[in-house]
């Protein structure tokens, strides 16, 4: 767990607060991925037999304003981590949360393990320092180390700043009358979003394996954050109606008139990743890992978490 003066364990307090559970399958302790004898110390005292490494900065945008620490935690904490089981002369499988953020400026169509890398921000440059670290530590001292390089992930756990989540209770929100119109950035971008629970089964499959290796984690389809919104918000009975282009774009409800969405630059990145699809191929090949939830179903599932 992360330091913080708040309480930070919304997203386990079920775990948390089972005492059939805390303290007797589940341990938890004070980590940081910025402090390497804290490392240390945990390995040596949990001495795991597989490792998943998802502690990062993990907010694109946000690694625009604070790149020195994204590099600090994304980059550099992936070496502290590696180098510490080396130190602790320990041999737990390790799974690092690579990203498909690594294909930025896309280099082909669909995106697989081959696809050249081409980060277009601070996060995803760091990333590619932790995947390739990750790479050099397997070959090098012969770890079982992998990377997972999953395409964008989602459900009701979604932290509120992605967009999924913001459009999710936006929607929801604008129904009952308690928040105004949604604000939003590039309505262009594509991204292929897989449901989230699935993903963490790959990730389990990947240590899984006899020899480590890279897998691409994706759905095969993309669809843009404006289809996002005309999903999600048709949910609650609005239809949404587009005008304007770029940074005038806006979204009414069909029948009412009612603004919906209106596009805010303050959304904007410098550099964008306009387009993301992967190709799961290899992840079904070897894993035999294959999503079940695609676009229209993920909307749903986020839909009725939030409105409950
Ligand atoms: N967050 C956000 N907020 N994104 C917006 C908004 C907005 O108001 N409006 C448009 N977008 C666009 C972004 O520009 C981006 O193209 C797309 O929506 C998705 O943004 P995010 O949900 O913030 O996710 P991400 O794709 O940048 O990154 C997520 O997925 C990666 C996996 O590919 C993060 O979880 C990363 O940590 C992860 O590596």
């Amino acid at each position: 767990m992360r330091p913080a003066s708040v309480f930070t364990s919304e997203r386990i307090d079920h775990l948390f607060n089972d005492p059939e559970i805390l303290n007797k399958r589940l341990f938890l302790y004070w980590g940081d991925l910025t402090d390497s004898s804290n490392l240390n110390r945990i390995l040596e005292k949990v001495n795991p037999d597989e490792i998943y490494n998802l502690a990062a900065q993990s907010h694109v945008k946000v690694s625009f304003d604070i790149p020195e620490y994204t590099a600090e935690v994304d980059a550099l904490g992936t070496i502290r981590f590696l180098d510490a089981i080396r130190e602790v002369g320990l041999k737990p499988k390790f799974y690092q949360a690579s990203t498909s953020e690594l294909y930025g400026k896309v280099a082909e169509i669909p995106q697989d393990e081959n696809t050249p890398f081409y980060p277009r921000s601070p996060y995803a440059v760091a990333k590619l320092y932790a995947y390739w670290i990750v790479v050099n530590y397997r070959e090098a001292y012969n770890l079982f180390a992998s990377n997972g390089i999953l395409f964008n992930h989602e459900s009701p756990r979604r932290g509120k700043t992605f967009v999924t989540r913001k459009i999710v209770r936006s929607a929801i929100n604008i129904k009952r009358g308690i928040e105004d119109k949604l604000l939003i950035g590039n309505l262009n971008a594509k991204r292929d979003w897989g449901y989230a629970p699935e993903y963490v089964d790959a990730m389990w499959r990947i240590l899984q394996q006899d020899v480590a290796e890279d897998f691409v984690i994706a759905t095969g389809e993309t669809h843009t954050v404006r289809e996002f919104c005309d999903l999600s918000f048709k949910e609650v009975g609005y239809e949404i109606i587009w005008d304007g282009e770029g940074e005038n774009e806006k979204g009414f409800d069909k029948t009412s008139g009612k603004l919906l969405v209106e596009v805010s630059p303050q959304y904007f990145r410098p550099t964008e990743v306009d387009l993301l699809i992967g190709n799961p191929k290899k992840a079904k090949e070897k894993l035999g890992w294959e999503p079940k939830v695609k676009f229209e179903e993920l909307v749903k599932i986020m839909m009725d978490a939030e409105l409950k």
